[in-house]
């Protein structure tokens, strides 16, 4: 009775829950680019022929927003940031926010990269010596959320570092269960998995919202970092909208400090760890690596000004991100009617997109489970279709960090590779985990080598 129960509420999602990859990859594979599913009481459709995530994405873009189970499990942390939010309330914080992600802004993250990136290979430098091994999925989750939290807020982090470093595997490991579970209990309700989210939650929330108070009366007192580089934080505060002349809130900021901590860390160290699995199983592409980095760099720690002229750098780590997308599935909600190959879209339906299994589908992607950096290099047919590579997502809602962590991430992968050839320390297979993001299922360690100066 209590399954026949679950199955009426729940729909698809008990089975989904069990293997959703294999799910979304077979329907992506056998339907015509439209599956029907059932997440609950709601219909919702598997897209999948990039045509169709165009349209969905950037062409009838006004038609979908963002108010689906998933989102709003996620939102319980993050508020009404630029990842959760949407209409005229998301537009306009993405007009206000996307200035600080590109040109001189951007540039200026780069020596902060470089700087926690050698710190990483030192210590790395220090467990090769001692004959130890390397946990590069918490190393990966404990740089990057130190480059997003320094880019954010300077160097006014220290001494909190510790506590957020703490707080965020509860909070994620929480919001994975939320969006995983078919009926997840309301947050209020007093069980001990929300008691323990609510208190990460709240020293997050104090941490940030000090710091954004400090920040504000430094400004107010017209003690801004001149000489220092501007961080994220204080662009975000003196951005006015172009439109409107209107800067943001002190809750806004809040919301905005908060999803950029999350969206923007988590992703980012769990591709950099596919990157470590990936190049344990093809050594030659690792050897590749080791030559074009000592070509350019010689083993010293990569600079931004660098990347150009690392272009297999970058082909391996686009290829890991097509094979193991963090954000595996996205999802919208139609608040109008739509009509989608031959389906009538109707208000309420949820439409996803997998990105994993939109990268593994034989008509789109030769081979597609073969690892093969050279699809992306310059000029390549399979990369032009943009419907059809979904790492950072597309349209207007596209990843605002994708300048940010394509940089980040080879800054960081090119520094520990240029002084170190990586093994699994136990070979075998590493399945994906679909939590939040798509992780590696076991500990990446890796026991490392120094590597031979040319
Ligand atoms: C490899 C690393 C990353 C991946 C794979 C990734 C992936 C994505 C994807 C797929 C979306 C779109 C979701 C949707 O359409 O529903 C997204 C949105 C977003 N990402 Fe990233 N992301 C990464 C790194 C970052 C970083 C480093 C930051 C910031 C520091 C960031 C900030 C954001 C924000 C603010 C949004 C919401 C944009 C909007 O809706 O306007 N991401 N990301």
């Amino acid at each position: 009775m209590a399954a026949v129960l679950t199955r009426l509420l729940a729909g698809d999602l008990p089975e989904l829950v069990k293997d959703p990859l294999g799910i979304f990859t077979r329907l992506a594979r056998e339907s015509d680019g439209l599956a029907p599913l059932r997440i609950g009481l709601r219909r919702a459709f598997l897209v999948s022929d990039p045509v169709l995530i165009r349209r969905v994405l950037l062409e009838n873009f006004d038609l979908y927003d963002k108010d689906t189970p998933a989102f709003r499990a996620v939102r319980l942390a993050l508020g009404q940031g630029l990842l959760t939010s949407s209409g005229a309330f998301w537009k306009r914080q993405r007009r206000i926010a996307q200035p600080a992600f590109h040109g001189e802004n951007l540039r200026c993250f780069g020596p902060v990269f470089t700087r926690l990136a050698a710190a990483c290979a030192d210590k790395w430098e220090a467990a090769r010596s001692a004959g130890r091994p390397v946990d590069a999925g918490t190393d990966m989750m404990k740089v990057t959320l130190t480059a997003v939290a320094e880019a954010l807020f300077g160097d006014d982090l220290s001494g909190q570092a510790e506590e957020i470093n703490r707080v965020f595997p509860v909070i994620l490991e929480e919001l994975a269960h939320r969006t995983a579970s078919p009926l997840p209990a309301p947050h209020w309700v007093p069980m001990a998995r929300n008691r323990k989210l609510k208190e990460a939650l709240g020293s997050l929330r104090s941490i940030v919202d000090s710091l954004i108070k400090r920040r504000r009366t430094q400004l107010d007192n017209f003690a801004t970092n001149t000489s220092r580089q501007r961080d994220l934080l204080t662009t975000l505060m003196l951005a006015k909208d172009g439109e409107t002349g209107e800067s943001m809130s002190n809750e806004q900021l809040h919301d905005e400090v908060m999803t950029l901590l999350i969206a923007g860390h988590e992703t980012t160290a769990n591709a950099l760890a596919w990157a470590w699995v990936m190049l344990d199983l093809h050594p030659n592409e690792q050897e590749r690596l080791h030559r074009e980095l000592h070509e350019v760099t010689g083993g010293r720690p990569v600079a931004a000004e660098d990347l150009p002229r690392l272009p297999r750098l970058r082909m391996v780590f686009l290829e890991t991100l097509r094979l193991y997308p963090p954000v595996w599935m996205f999802d919208r909600r139609a608040i109008q009617a739509d009509r989608l190959a031959k389906t009538n879209i109707r208000p309420g339906d949820l439409v996803i997109i997998s990105a994993y299994a939109v990268h593994r589908i034989p008509s789109l992607w030769a081979d597609p489970e073969a690892f093969r950096p050279e699809r992306f290099e310059p000029g390549k047919e399979e990369q032009k279709n943009k419907f059809a590579y979904l790492p950072f997502g597309a349209g207007p809602r596209i990843c605002m960090g994708m300048s940010f962590a394509m940089m980040e991430s080879q800054i960081i992968l090119g520094t520990l590779l240029g002084r170190f050839r990586a093994r699994l320390a136990e070979p075998g297979p590493v399945p994906p985990s679909c939590q939040v993001t798509l992780r590696p299922s076991r500990p990446v360690m890796l026991q490392l080598e120094r590597t031979a100066r040319p």
